[in-house]
């Protein structure tokens, strides 16, 4: 059986063909099977997010190819991208990415809103999984009057409750303190020993020994840690 992701030769450039162009990916081939926890590693500007970004396919590599669930994702259009995107992937983005002046709930709610779920099974679903989380007393909260590490636990709490095969996570322990590391840790190795392919980005050694696959980027260049 092929695997679940196969990055083939990926490069991806910011402002292409200007003066300020940057390679952020280069010529980048990987292989991800189901059910793997990844963890990659770098420092600041060698590429992580924007591999992310690229394995959501939010963004287009300028070549290369990219095969998911035996699916070329270079070559299907827009709208089938989004709906796989919707139904497959949860992603905890770095700056969280949520609507400030929106509530907690009305944010993990979100994903939701494209699956054409009714509003009170959205509630339910999104309350279940804020209280797997600890943050069910939060749901009311607006968005913009919480702290820095419970906004961390609400954009991880969005990226789970459509139930998707790939979590993609983006420094997800970055804002919590030891306690709430803790939990996310044992909720991503929780859904993972369920199935679910795990993609991590951190600079956080200490959570790597969840990880069956480490790899690090160098400059866009990826290196394999561990396999
Ligand atoms: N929107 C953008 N426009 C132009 N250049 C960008 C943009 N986003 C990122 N870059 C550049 O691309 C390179 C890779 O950036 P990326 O955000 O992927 O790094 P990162 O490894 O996630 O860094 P960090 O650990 O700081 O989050 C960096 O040199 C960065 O400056
Ligand atoms: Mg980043």
């Amino acid at each position: 059986m092929s695997a679940l992701i196969q990055l083939r030769d990926l490069s991806f450039s910011y402002n292409k063909g200007k003066n300020n162009q940057v390679d952020a990916v280069r010529h980048l081939s990987l292989e991800i099977e189901k059910g793997d926890f990844v963890g990659i590693v770098g420092v600041s500007g060698s590429g992580k997010s924007t591999l992310l970004y690229l394995l959501a396919g939010l963004l287009e590599p300028d070549c290369g190819e990219y095969i998911y669930d035996d699916k070329n994702i270079t070559k299907i259009s827009e709208s089938r991208k989004a709906a796989l995107r919707n139904s497959d992937f949860g992603f905890i983005l770095q700056d969280f990415g949520l609507e400030g002046d929106r509530t907690a709930l009305e944010n993990v709610c979100l994903p939701l809103v494209f699956s054409k779920c009714r509003w009170g099974k959205m509630k339910k679903k999104a309350r279940a999984v804020m209280e797997r989380l600890k943050i069910d007393d939060l749901c009311g909260k607006k968005v913009n009057e919480l702290s820095g590490g419970q906004c961390q636990r609400i954009a991880i709490a969005r990226a789970l409750v459509h139930e998707p095969q790939v979590i993609l996570a983006d420094e997800p322990t970055g804002a919590l303190d030891s306690e709430n590391k803790k939990i996310l840790m044992n909720l991503l190795s929780e859904l993972n020993r369920d199935g679910i392919t795990v993609i991590l980005v951190t600079h956080d050694v200490s959570i790597l020994s969840e990880c069956n696959k480490v790899y690090k980027l160098n400059d866009g260049e990826i290196e394999t840690v561990k396999k």
